[in-house]
């Protein structure tokens, strides 16, 4: 008994302690060489926990570096600064190894610790870790981080500024597995193999253990050895799937002269996957369609920073839709959104670059690419292959090495956003039977990842060049041909590209703005006409009908069509699933954030969330729009979305405006390649063009002549009350929707009032926003102004929140 009382004891000592660092660090914008100094006097600066990103604090202004591309928002040098103690008596300092670890930090990082430079960083979704033993010592010590995202502009979309993703203390024993040091491959018949890596100075025999844990925390198998091999017995195997995404956990205990001096968990799944090149994509041997969505980082109003809640919200919502895909374009994403996404059963393409050496803003990441590639790459994929939910490894986003010209280096942002998509000259392709420097640069990134990821999982770019002779393709290393929009040329796909799996890497882009409609809604207009082309409009919004998208793409349903209907299309990712700030195509300033999205900056759905709702889900979808708030006598078309039913009938004041139902997949309905034209009645939605009456109007859904739903839209009267509800409830954060009302509780529509948050107990809002895309308010701002009727507010912590504008009757709401 003694004997396993000081085990334990010294094992306890001697684990691995990974603490979260984020607590009390000292925050200045601004710059000075002593401000890496362990006795400079920080005490002044502001007090914060990281995540934290300073530019999405600042004002929106259209003389700010990052361009209306970047979200208009601030650039800059920051530091931040952070004392902490270390030393206790059970372990001496000697005996144990400290590591510094940051999720991320936009970008150039410069850490010092107690006065020593550490190391730098400059790409800025990097995850790194610092050994930091010789630089720490008993008692205090400090660690200071050098932000540089002065030089502007280095993306394409809002990057944020500053330490926004988590950070991490970890202490260790002398002996003990190197950082994502323990790689775990599945098969789906319950084979295991872990590798694991691990630094033994003292040279002695060490003996390491892994033990599998089920989904319900039950031991299933055990393996020994640094190299191992295990099996689950099949009858006890719980598959990996987007219905069931079923977690396993091996424990990893590194035993040095009969002590445990390392303990090390890794999460798994096991599943079996594939592309076909004929019929799409296969899950543990079921056939589907990857209903996927591109997604930047950014929160909305809470910026870059990384929060766990907003990141389930934003996640949820997509499910909800039916999304089953995302993929982290056009960077390695936050270590959290691979956790959320391996619980919540969504498959995902991690990617890791936007350019390579060439660059498509004038400070991107492309001065960086020779000396920081192979790391940022093998660092991204040794952190991440573990994940069930990855199946796909993207090496790049419509990288300018496609092609062999290079004509963007002379570009303003916002001039690269819209050039990406031209089509280029024949004479910049790959010869036949070349080999050119670009595909041995693509046959080089794609080795880096089969060298770190055995698995076999496919390597993709996001290619925007559809032609065999793009130079990425030409390299053979490419295994799934990702189209970049173009999907007139999908049909060539199987001549042009024989026997390789095709999916939509990126689709789409198609334009809204929540809430408005462009009539007629059977008119697509295409904006800009031409990438070269300004697109002015004086409403700076863009339409909610599908028919308004950017002159390289199509609308929502223009490419669900090609892919629902060909089964060699594996799938695709529509830009984007979520409006995000920065590239306000087809505007400029003050536009600053993207119309691209399928929910709102806010998060309100648009109204094409229904349409994949309805395709994608077998929840019941009845969605009519737009509201029936207009001029009398106007013409408007009334569009509606459904599912589980056969038809439905339009009412105006209780007179039928006729029956419809989708036109099925006969090519009457069917959207030609490229369309001007979209239609009033297709094979995704129905509609029709009234008379506006003031009143009701309402839609009936029946099924084998039987009523299964209805919907009904009533005129609102004058704005009288606010009225909240919470949207998303987390574990800190709450998003509470507010919403202008007449006095029967309709929806005004078109209220634009200006609501002021109020909070109370020891709660604090920590953003507001309404979706608008022009919106100059402050994100940080207590009031936001409504917008098509509604906006957000976001709070931590606990108690209420009243809102109030001055002609509205206030509400008030707890969280
Ligand atoms: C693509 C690009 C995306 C975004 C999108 C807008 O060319 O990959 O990052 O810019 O266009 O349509």
């Amino acid at each position: 008994m003694m004997t396993a009382v000081a085990v334990l004891m010294g094992l306890t000592a001697q684990a691995r302690e990974r603490q979260c660092f984020d607590k009390d660090w000292r925050f200045l914008l601004g710059d000075s060489a002593i401000m890496a100094e362990a006795d400079f006097d920080d005490s002044s600066w502001r007090q914060l926990d990281v995540p934290h990103d300073w530019a999405i604090e600042g004002d929106f202004y259209v003389g700010n570096p990052s361009g209306a591309g970047g979200g208009a928002l601030p650039g800059g040098i920051g530091w931040y600064r952070k004392t902490f103690t270390l030393g206790d008596c059970e372990t001496p300092m000697k005996d144990t190894k400290f590591f510094i670890e940051f999720d991320g930090v936009y970008m150039n990082s410069t850490v010092y610790v107690n006065g020593e430079k550490v190391g730098i960083r400059p790409y800025g979704y990097s995850s790194f870790e610092y050994d930091i033993t010789p630089y720490v010592r008993e008692g205090k010590n400090v660690v200071a981080v050098r932000v540089d995202n002065s030089d502007q502009p280095n993306s394409r979309w809002y990057s944020g500024c500053g330490i926004y993703r988590h950070v991490w203390l970890t202490k260790t024993a002398k002996t003990h597995i190197k950082h994502w040091g323990v790689f775990v491959q599945t098969q789906a018949d319950g084979r295991v193999t872990v590798e694991t890596d691990i630094e033994n100075p003292t040279k002695a025999k060490i003996n390491v253990t892994h033990t599998l844990y089920d989904p319900d925390g039950k031991v299933v198998a055990r393996g020994a050895g640094q190299s191992s091999k295990f099996k689950v017995q099949s009858s006890k195997l719980k598959l990996w799937s987007c219905e069931t995404p079923y977690i396993y956990t091996v424990r990893t205990e590194v035993i040095l002269g009969g002590r445990v001096v390392d303990t090390y968990e890794t999460t798994t799944g096991f599943r079996s996957f594939k592309f076909d090149a004929a019929t799409g994509f296969w899950l543990n041997g079921k056939n589907f369609k990857l209903n996927g969505v591109c997604e930047h980082h950014d929160f909305g109003c809470l910026g870059a920073a990384l929060n766990e809640d907003a990141l389930h919200r934003k996640l949820l919502k997509l499910k909800e839709m039916g999304v089953n895909s995302i993929r982290s374009s056009h960077n390695p994403p936050a270590p959290e959104l691979l956790n959320m996404c391996d619980t919540m059963g969504l498959i995902v393409m991690d990617e890791s670059f936007d350019m390579w050496r060439r660059k498509k803003t004038q400070n991107d990441y492309a001065r960086f690419f020779d000396e920081w590639h192979e790391r940022d790459l093998t660092d991204l994929v040794v952190r991440d292959r573990n994940h069930p939910c990855i199946l796909m490894w993207s090496i790049g986003n419509e990288v300018l090495e496609q092609w062999s010209g290079n004509d963007t280096d002379e570009l303003t942002l916002e001039q690269a956003n819209l050039i990406l998509n031209a089509s280029r000259d024949a004479s910049t392709l790959a010869k036949d039977g070349e080999m050119s420097p670009n595909s041995l640069l693509t046959r080089h990134l794609a080795d880096l990842i089969k060298q770190n990821d055995p698995s076999g999982r496919p390597i993709l770019a996001g290619c925007n060049e559809p032609s065999p002779n793009n130079h990425l393709f030409k390299s053979g290393a490419i295994d799934i041909i990702g189209f970049n929009y173009h999907h007139q040329w999908v049909k060539d796909v199987p001549q042009n590209f024989p026997g390789k799996p095709f999916i939509f890497s990126e689709s789409v882009s198609a334009l809204q703005t929540r809430g408005y409609y462009k009539m007629p809604s059977d008119e697509v207009t295409w904006a800009p006409q031409e990438w070269w082309l300004p697109y002015t409009d004086p409403s700076y919004m863009c339409s909610s009908y599908d028919n308004m998208h950017a002159s390289w793409s199509s609308t929502h349903e223009e490419t669900w069509d090609v892919v629902k209907h060909n089964p060699f299309v594996g799938g695709q990712y529509i830009w984007t699933g979520w409006d995000y700030i920065g590239e306000p195509t087809p505007y400029g300033f003050p536009a600053r954030s993207s119309y691209f999205g399928i929910i709102d900056l806010a998060g309100f759905p648009k109204d094409s969330y229904y349409m994949y709702q309805s395709e994608w889900t077998q929840k019941p979808v009845l969605h009519l729009f737009p509201h029936w708030n207009w001029v009398a006598g106007d013409e408007i078309d009334m569009w509606c979305y459904y599912n589980n039913a056969d038809e439905v009938e339009l009412f105006i004041n209780g007179k039928s405006q006729g029956v419809r139902r989708k036109t099925g997949e006969n090519p009457e309905g069917r959207y030609d390649a490229h369309n001007t034209k979209a239609k009033l009645n297709s094979e995704y939605h129905v509609g029709w063009r009234v008379i506006f009456d003031p009143g009701e109007v309402k839609v009936v859904a029946r099924k084998d002549g039987k009523e299964v739903g209805s919907q009904t839209i009533k005129t609102a009267g004058a704005p009288e009350k606010i009225r909240l509800s919470i949207d998303y409830k987390g574990k800190n954060t709450t998003f509470i929707t507010a919403e202008v009302v007449d006095k029967d509780g309709n929806l005004c529509p078109w209220a634009e009032d200006q609501i002021v948050f109020i909070g109370e107990g020891t709660g604090r809002i920590i953003g507001t926003d309404n979706g608008c895309q022009t919106s100059m308010e402050n994100f940080k701002s207590p009031q936001r102004k409504a917008f098509f009727g509604k906006c957000m507010v976001v709070v931590t912590g606990k108690g209420s929140i009243t809102a109030k504008s001055p002609t509205l009757q206030p509400d008030v709401i707890q969280f």
